[in-house]
């Protein structure tokens, strides 16, 4: 059956002490709203509403879905006040899945759990069972049968008692919902117009109202401050950890692994501590990566190893190559099999040819190395004169003596060699040796300047 969500999302957020709207703050590097939106596009949502109000030009820069729906509330009067922002283009015969825009963990098979709820009755409510209540709106139940949900500050000693709160996630037919969104009042200790006022509403109907509930309370855990917006973090990288071990994947701590983007994996992969993953990442097979490396955004191929403290960003990373201790791979870098590149080497917009080694401090910029060449320690392509960056290209089988500076553009053919300490700033021929150093000149017996004594 076909079905929209609303998304609540105004509130101010004024506990993050932020001037980020708090929807925005990320969870898992994707904006805690944009988590939602993607979770219940994944369920198959025929339309999205968000209630937004502060931060509007923010929210809508940061949040670009085709198919959104913005709709304002410009004053904050209560989460039923902000679902009537929306209800103009709710249709009468669909189902809506209101949801909050601060619980950014709720998982697609709680939201189908609460929707198959919603099948055997008219109003299904996402409920769960907490140690400490306070603050919450309890349901209240009579023979079993939910009547009710009584705000916190609204409930009595009694009422308090309950431990089964509302989440703020429920569900219920379009017609059902317009109709008693028109009866909510402001009559209550916080003056607001609550959605929750609703489920008396159907109670009193005689409608049936049933419940669903998370698989664990971080789910439909809010974020109100920093803190809470750690510990949601902290709940998301280690159900991200446990499920990548799960399909095969080695992490050496699951507490010190961070995904805060997407994983592609293959088997046999070994992640060792204090590794980050971002944006969009694939690994092959028996891929290993060393301790506090960053991955952003690249794909790196079978049995590779990257060693301790690289950072590849925007890169790829052929078969069997080794990177790092220490590499840098910049946006722009291609290692193509067997090639290698060691400590303290950085690549910009270059791509190693098969089985191409720079095994030592090295910066190769706008540069092409072909197979099997080899770039010595303290290897410079100058890439850049102040204004212009220029290429550097470098045949097959060259070898590129230790501290070299090759002044781009500029060319060194296949098979040619540079000698140690040139600064090469003309093409270098095929087969060719360039030297291009001041020649050395030894004088004999020379006397080493001694102390003034004055
Ligand atoms: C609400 C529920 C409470 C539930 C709790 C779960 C009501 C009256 N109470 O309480 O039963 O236990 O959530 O966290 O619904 N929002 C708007 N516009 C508004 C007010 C709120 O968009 O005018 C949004 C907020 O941005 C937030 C969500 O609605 O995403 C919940 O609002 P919040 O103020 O946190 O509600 P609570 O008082 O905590
Ligand atoms: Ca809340």
């Amino acid at each position: 059956m076909a079905f929209s969500v609303v998304v609540l999302a105004a509130g101010k957020g004024t506990r993050m002490k932020s001037s980020l709207p708090k929807v925005l703050h990320k969870v898992g590097g994707v904006p805690m709203v944009q988590r939602i939106i993607n979770t219940v596009k994944s369920l198959g949502a025929d339309s999205i509403h968000l209630v937004y109000g502060h931060g509007g030009e923010q929210l809508k820069s940061t949040i670009q879905e085709d198919n959104l729906n913005w709709c304002l509330q410009a004053e904050q009067l209560g989460t039923g006040h902000a679902v009537q922002q929306a209800a103009e283009h709710i249709k009468d015969d669909e189902d809506v899945l209101i949801l909050v825009g601060d619980a950014p963990l709720i998982r697609e098979e709680t939201l189908g759990a609460l929707q198959a709820a919603k099948t055997q009755c008219d109003l299904a409510l996402l409920t769960v069972e907490l140690e400490d209540p306070t603050g919450m709106g309890r349901i209240v139940r009579e023979n079993d049968n939910i009547s009710a949900i009584v705000e916190h500050k609204d409930a009595t000693n009694e009422q308090r008692l309950i431990k089964e709160i509302n989440t703020g996630m429920m569900m219920m037919s379009g017609s059902d919902l317009k109709r008693w969104l028109k009866n909510l009042s402001n009559d209550n200790a916080q003056g607001e117009y609550y959605l929750t006022d609703v489920i008396a509403m159907a109670a009193a109907e005689g409608k049936r109202i049933q419940s669903a509930q998370p698989q664990s309370a971080v789910e439909v855990e809010g974020v109100n401050n920093r803190l809470q917006l750690a510990n949601l973090e902290r709940a998301l990288q280690r159900r991200q950890a446990d499920e990548l071990m799960m399909q095969g994947v080695t992490l050496l701590d699951p507490n010190r692994f961070d995904l805060r983007g997407n994983l592609n994996i293959g088997n046999d992969i070994i992640i060792d501590v204090n590794v980050i993953v971002e944006g969009q990442v694939a690994l092959g097979n028996n891929v290993t990566i060393g301790a506090n490396c960053i991955l952003r955004n690249c794909t790196i191929a079978d049995n590779t190893v990257v060693e301790a403290n690289s950072i590849i960003e925007d890169a790829k990373v052929g078969e069997n190559c080794t990177v790092g201790p220490y590499a840098r791979l910049r946006p722009g870098s291609v290692m193509s099999k067997n090639a290698k590149v060691g400590n303290f080497v950085e690549m910009k917009k270059t791509v190693l040819g098969e089985g191409a080694k720079a095994n030592h401090l090295t910066y190769l910029g706008d540069a092409e190395v072909g197979a099997n060449a080899n770039i010595g320690a303290g290897t410079i392509t100058c890439n850049y004169d102040g204004v212009n960056k220029s290429k550097t290209l470098i045949g097959e089988n060259a070898f590129v003596g230790s501290n070299s500076s090759l002044v781009a553009p500029v060319s060194i053919g296949e098979g040619a060699t540079v000698g140690a300490g040139s600064v090469i700033t003309s093409k270098v021929e095929d087969k060719a040796l360039a030297i291009a150093r001041g020649k050395q000149r030894n004088i004999a017996n020379w006397p080493r300047p001694t102390k003034k004594t004055t």
